[in-house]
Protein backbone atom coordinates (compact mmCIF):
# COMPACT_ATOMS: atom_id res chain seq x y z
CA UNK A 1 0.00 0.00 0.00
CA UNK A 2 0.75 3.62 -0.45
CA UNK A 3 -0.49 6.16 1.69
CA UNK A 4 0.99 10.05 1.25
CA UNK A 5 0.01 13.01 3.13
CA UNK A 6 0.55 16.72 2.03
CA UNK A 7 -0.26 20.34 2.84
CA UNK A 8 -1.30 23.33 1.35
CA UNK A 9 0.20 26.23 3.45
CA UNK A 10 -2.34 29.15 2.12
CA UNK A 11 -5.24 26.99 3.13
CA UNK A 12 -3.81 24.67 6.07
CA UNK A 13 -5.64 21.89 4.13
CA UNK A 14 -4.49 18.49 4.51
CA UNK A 15 -4.51 15.94 1.35
CA UNK A 16 -4.38 12.55 1.08
CA UNK A 17 -3.07 9.99 -1.81
CA UNK A 18 -3.40 6.09 -1.34
CA UNK A 19 -3.24 3.32 -3.56
CA UNK A 20 -2.98 -0.23 -3.50
CA UNK A 21 -0.38 -2.47 -3.91
CA UNK A 22 -1.00 -2.52 -8.15
CA UNK A 23 -0.99 1.24 -8.51
CA UNK A 24 -4.74 2.44 -8.41
CA UNK A 25 -4.87 5.36 -6.40
CA UNK A 26 -7.44 7.82 -5.03
CA UNK A 27 -6.86 11.26 -3.60
CA UNK A 28 -8.96 12.94 -0.81
CA UNK A 29 -9.25 16.91 -0.68
CA UNK A 30 -7.07 17.93 -3.24
CA UNK A 31 -6.42 21.51 -3.64
CA UNK A 32 -6.42 23.44 -6.84
CA UNK A 33 -3.33 25.04 -6.84
CA UNK A 34 -1.49 21.79 -5.62
CA UNK A 35 -2.82 19.48 -8.51
CA UNK A 36 0.97 20.05 -9.94
CA UNK A 37 2.34 18.53 -6.92
CA UNK A 38 -0.23 15.51 -6.98
CA UNK A 39 0.42 14.67 -10.41
CA UNK A 40 4.53 14.74 -10.20
CA UNK A 41 3.78 12.07 -6.94
CA UNK A 42 1.40 9.81 -9.35
CA UNK A 43 3.99 10.00 -11.89
CA UNK A 44 6.70 9.35 -9.69
CA UNK A 45 5.26 6.37 -7.57
CA UNK A 46 3.85 4.86 -11.13
CA UNK A 47 0.08 5.50 -10.11
CA UNK A 48 -3.64 5.06 -11.48
CA UNK A 49 -5.60 7.80 -10.61
CA UNK A 50 -9.40 6.32 -9.95
CA UNK A 51 -11.15 8.69 -7.88
CA UNK A 52 -10.74 12.13 -6.54
CA UNK A 53 -13.19 12.48 -3.60
CA UNK A 54 -13.74 15.41 -1.67
CA UNK A 55 -15.39 15.48 1.90
CA UNK A 56 -17.62 18.36 1.54
CA UNK A 57 -17.91 21.60 -0.19
CA UNK A 58 -15.09 23.60 0.84
CA UNK A 59 -15.37 27.41 1.65
CA UNK A 60 -11.32 28.07 2.05
CA UNK A 61 -9.71 26.84 -1.12
CA UNK A 62 -11.02 25.30 -4.38
CA UNK A 63 -11.42 22.14 -4.73
CA UNK A 64 -8.54 19.86 -7.41
CA UNK A 65 -11.39 17.57 -8.03
CA UNK A 66 -12.07 18.70 -11.51
CA UNK A 67 -8.41 19.57 -12.71
CA UNK A 68 -7.45 15.78 -11.74
CA UNK A 69 -10.20 14.81 -13.61
CA UNK A 70 -9.26 16.35 -16.69
CA UNK A 71 -5.68 15.63 -16.61
CA UNK A 72 -5.95 11.49 -15.06
CA UNK A 73 -9.70 10.48 -16.53
CA UNK A 74 -10.23 10.23 -12.70
CA UNK A 75 -13.60 9.88 -11.74
CA UNK A 76 -14.26 12.87 -9.21
CA UNK A 77 -16.68 12.20 -6.12
CA UNK A 78 -18.42 13.25 -3.31
CA UNK A 79 -21.79 13.42 -0.79
CA UNK A 80 -24.86 13.51 -2.67
CA UNK A 81 -26.17 15.89 0.23
CA UNK A 82 -23.76 18.36 -0.90
CA UNK A 83 -26.07 19.54 -3.96
CA UNK A 84 -22.95 19.79 -5.87
CA UNK A 85 -23.88 19.47 -9.75
CA UNK A 86 -20.19 18.99 -10.98
CA UNK A 87 -19.18 15.79 -9.85
CA UNK A 88 -19.10 12.72 -11.74
CA UNK A 89 -20.66 10.45 -8.77
CA UNK A 90 -22.63 11.37 -5.76
CA UNK A 91 -22.39 9.16 -2.67
CA UNK A 92 -24.87 8.01 0.36
CA UNK A 93 -23.85 6.81 4.05
CA UNK A 94 -22.39 3.43 3.98
CA UNK A 95 -21.32 3.00 0.50
CA UNK A 96 -18.14 1.10 -0.23
CA UNK A 97 -15.51 2.48 -2.85
CA UNK A 98 -13.01 -0.01 -4.06
CA UNK A 99 -9.78 0.84 -5.77
CA UNK A 100 -8.15 -2.10 -6.98
CA UNK A 101 -7.47 -4.16 -4.24
CA UNK A 102 -8.74 -1.78 -1.36
CA UNK A 103 -11.73 0.30 -0.28
CA UNK A 104 -12.92 2.97 1.65
CA UNK A 105 -16.03 3.13 3.44
CA UNK A 106 -18.29 6.25 3.64
CA UNK A 107 -19.74 7.41 6.88
CA UNK A 108 -21.85 10.53 6.44
CA UNK A 109 -21.08 13.22 9.57
CA UNK A 110 -23.46 15.94 8.56
CA UNK A 111 -22.54 18.97 10.87
CA UNK A 112 -20.12 21.02 9.75
CA UNK A 113 -22.19 20.66 5.92
CA UNK A 114 -25.33 18.82 5.24
CA UNK A 115 -22.72 16.69 2.89
CA UNK A 116 -19.86 16.50 5.30
CA UNK A 117 -18.61 13.00 5.19
CA UNK A 118 -15.76 10.95 5.97
CA UNK A 119 -13.92 8.52 4.44
CA UNK A 120 -12.61 5.29 6.56
CA UNK A 121 -10.35 2.97 5.13
CA UNK A 122 -8.15 0.25 7.22
CA UNK A 123 -7.39 1.84 10.35
CA UNK A 124 -7.60 5.35 8.73
CA UNK A 125 -10.25 7.80 8.80
CA UNK A 126 -10.42 10.83 7.16
CA UNK A 127 -12.64 13.20 8.65
CA UNK A 128 -12.51 16.36 6.09
CA UNK A 129 -14.12 19.07 8.55
CA UNK A 130 -15.71 17.09 10.98
CA UNK A 131 -13.49 15.76 13.37
CA UNK A 132 -10.79 17.59 13.81
CA UNK A 133 -7.08 17.41 16.21
CA UNK A 134 -8.10 18.73 19.31
CA UNK A 135 -11.24 20.97 17.32
CA UNK A 136 -14.12 19.98 15.10
CA UNK A 137 -15.14 22.15 11.97
CA UNK A 138 -17.13 25.24 12.57
CA UNK A 139 -20.75 25.05 12.07
CA UNK A 140 -21.83 28.45 11.46
CA UNK A 141 -21.77 28.59 8.01
CA UNK A 142 -22.77 26.87 4.79
CA UNK A 143 -26.17 25.67 6.64
CA UNK A 144 -23.86 24.00 9.33
CA UNK A 145 -25.59 22.63 12.59
CA UNK A 146 -23.96 22.07 15.97
CA UNK A 147 -26.55 19.57 17.15
CA UNK A 148 -25.54 17.61 14.26
CA UNK A 149 -22.25 17.69 14.25
CA UNK A 150 -22.37 16.70 17.83
CA UNK A 151 -24.42 13.53 17.15
CA UNK A 152 -21.97 12.61 13.55
CA UNK A 153 -19.07 12.66 16.21
CA UNK A 154 -20.27 10.87 18.93
CA UNK A 155 -22.22 8.45 16.99
CA UNK A 156 -20.54 7.47 14.24
CA UNK A 157 -17.04 8.32 15.14
CA UNK A 158 -16.42 7.50 18.34
CA UNK A 159 -17.89 4.28 18.31
CA UNK A 160 -14.53 3.32 16.10
CA UNK A 161 -11.87 1.58 17.65
CA UNK A 162 -9.60 4.45 19.54
CA UNK A 163 -7.02 3.43 17.56
CA UNK A 164 -7.97 4.32 14.09
CA UNK A 165 -6.23 7.08 12.87
CA UNK A 166 -7.67 10.40 12.69
CA UNK A 167 -6.47 12.41 9.43
CA UNK A 168 -8.01 15.82 9.19
CA UNK A 169 -8.54 18.48 6.43
CA UNK A 170 -7.04 20.63 7.90
CA UNK A 171 -4.91 21.84 10.89
CA UNK A 172 -3.76 25.21 11.69
CA UNK A 173 -1.00 24.03 14.84
CA UNK A 174 1.31 22.19 12.32
CA UNK A 175 -0.21 18.84 13.70
CA UNK A 176 -0.48 15.58 10.92
CA UNK A 177 -2.58 12.69 13.14
CA UNK A 178 -4.35 11.85 15.65
CA UNK A 179 -6.45 8.43 16.88
CA UNK A 180 -10.48 8.48 18.07
CA UNK A 181 -9.26 7.16 21.47
CA UNK A 182 -6.91 11.04 21.84
CA UNK A 183 -9.70 12.73 20.36
CA UNK A 184 -12.44 11.01 22.57
CA UNK A 185 -10.22 12.18 25.81
CA UNK A 186 -8.34 15.16 25.01
CA UNK A 187 -10.30 17.23 22.20
CA UNK A 188 -11.16 19.94 24.33
CA UNK A 189 -14.64 21.02 22.32
CA UNK A 190 -16.22 17.21 22.84
CA UNK A 191 -14.55 15.55 25.00
CA UNK A 192 -16.75 14.57 27.77
CA UNK A 193 -19.21 17.70 26.42
CA UNK A 194 -23.06 17.52 26.15
CA UNK A 195 -24.76 18.25 23.68
CA UNK A 196 -25.37 21.32 25.05
CA UNK A 197 -22.20 21.97 26.25
CA UNK A 198 -21.01 21.52 22.64
CA UNK A 199 -23.97 23.78 21.28
CA UNK A 200 -22.56 26.64 23.58
CA UNK A 201 -18.77 26.39 22.86
CA UNK A 202 -20.35 26.44 19.06
CA UNK A 203 -22.16 28.98 18.83
CA UNK A 204 -19.38 31.33 20.84
CA UNK A 205 -16.48 30.52 18.58
CA UNK A 206 -16.68 34.28 16.94
CA UNK A 207 -14.81 33.33 13.58
CA UNK A 208 -14.43 35.61 10.92
CA UNK A 209 -15.29 34.77 7.28
CA UNK A 210 -12.69 32.51 5.39
CA UNK A 211 -11.42 35.26 2.89
CA UNK A 212 -12.44 33.07 -0.40
CA UNK A 213 -15.48 31.78 0.25
CA UNK A 214 -17.66 33.75 -2.23
CA UNK A 215 -15.01 32.55 -4.61
CA UNK A 216 -14.67 28.98 -3.51
CA UNK A 217 -17.70 27.87 -2.73
CA UNK A 218 -19.84 28.63 -6.03
CA UNK A 219 -16.33 26.61 -8.27
CA UNK A 220 -16.47 24.42 -5.73
CA UNK A 221 -20.60 23.21 -6.62
CA UNK A 222 -19.38 22.67 -9.81
CA UNK A 223 -16.24 20.32 -8.58
CA UNK A 224 -14.10 23.06 -8.74
CA UNK A 225 -14.43 23.46 -12.72
CA UNK A 226 -13.67 27.40 -13.54
CA UNK A 227 -15.13 27.85 -16.92
FE1 LIG B 1 -14.84 23.12 5.36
Amino acid sequence: MIFRQSFDPPSSTLTYLLADDLGTAVIIDPVLEQVGHYLGLLDQLGLRLAWALDTHIHADHITGADALRRSTGATTVIAASCGAEGYDRQLVDGEVLAFGGESLRVIATPGHTPGSLCYLWRDRLFTGDTLMINACGRTDFQRGSSVKMYRSITQKLFILPDETLVYPGHDYKGRRVSSIGEEKVLNLRIAGKTEQEFCDIMDNLNLATPQRMHEAVPANLLGGRLD
